[in-house]
């Protein structure tokens, strides 16, 4: 496999019941460093193919590729070094944060659970992790609820990169956002990704975001990849009449970003 695909479907299906496969063999690649977008309606299978690529869903059948190696095969000592490695930013920002914990404590937990300091001090590090999505300090002692949702999704943002990850899954992270609000994270999460040379999967309903933000583009329809390829040849000259149906659905972006 040539080492410039970070992360890779192989013929994934997932089915609940025998009765329904909410995902249908699906296979793509997702290249080191670049932002691939998953987009289709509601329903069919966007989030159950990102779950089952970060193995917090199983798979019914089919195999899972990370840096070359079978994650699926990954044992339980191995598959806390993965989870360091792959993180996932979800849609409502206030659910994800738990309420009764204040930032500092928020931006602490993932040091925690992998048992490891920071290289540098804790505050240090929470301190440079603020300061990476546009906030500082005066926000480690307040709760979530103190803050807009644009700023919690940003504390969102910095608690998932907290462990230095290479592989982010963006599950619809502006959809709960204001337009311009949405705008804005989407420009970080843009800057970071050049930063920290990060590898994306950004999960959107907004074909104008993916075409803003995307490399590639991969197309569900019922569980089922119906269209994939670089993001202008898919959005500017769509094969499917569904993927055409996708893109009439969503308004222009506004003038920014
Ligand atoms: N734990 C579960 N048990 C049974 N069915 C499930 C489960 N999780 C998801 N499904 C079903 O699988 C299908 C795909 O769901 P999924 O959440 O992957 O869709 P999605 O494309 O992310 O949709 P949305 O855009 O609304 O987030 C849906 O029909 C859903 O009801
Ligand atoms: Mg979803």
């Amino acid at each position: 496999m040539p080492t410039d695909v970070l992360v890779e479907a192989r013929g994934l299906v997932k089915e609940y019941s025998s009765a329904r496969r909410v995902v249908d063999d699906v296979s793509f690649a997702i290249k080191r460093g670049e932002t691939l977008g998953l987009v289709g309606e509601s329903g069919s299978g966007k989030s159950t193919v990102a779950r089952m690529l970060l193995r917090l869903v199983e798979p019914t059948a089919g195999e899972v590729r990370y840096n070359g190696g079978d994650l699926l095969a990954v044992g339980p000592r191995g598959m806390r070094e993965m989870r360091r490695r792959m993180q996932i930013v979800f849609q409502d920002p206030y659910a994800a944060l738990n309420p009764r914990m204040r930032v500092r404590e928020i931006l602490a937990e993932p040091f925690a659970i992998h048992r490891q300091g920071p290289i540098e001090s804790l505050e240090a590090r929470s301190a440079q992790m603020l300061r990476t999505v546009g906030m500082d300090n005066s926000a480690l002692e307040r709760f979530p609820h103190e803050f807009s949702g644009g700023q919690r999704q940003r504390i969102n943002i910095a608690r998932a990169l907290a462990l230095r990850p290479e592989f982010l899954v963006l599950d619809e992270p502006v959809s709960a956002l204001d337009v311009s609000v949405g705008a804005q994270v989407v420009n970080l999460l843009r800057d970071l990704q050049r930063e920290y040379g990060l590898t994306y999967l950004f999960i959107s309903h907004s074909m104008p975001l993916v075409r803003y933000l995307c490399d590639r583009v991969a197309v569900m329809q019922q569980g089922k990849l119906v269209e994939f390829g670089e993001c202008e040849r898919v959005c500017g000259a769509p094969q499917e009449e569904y993927t055409r149906r996708l893109i009439a659905a969503t308004p222009e972006m506004p003038a920014s970003p």
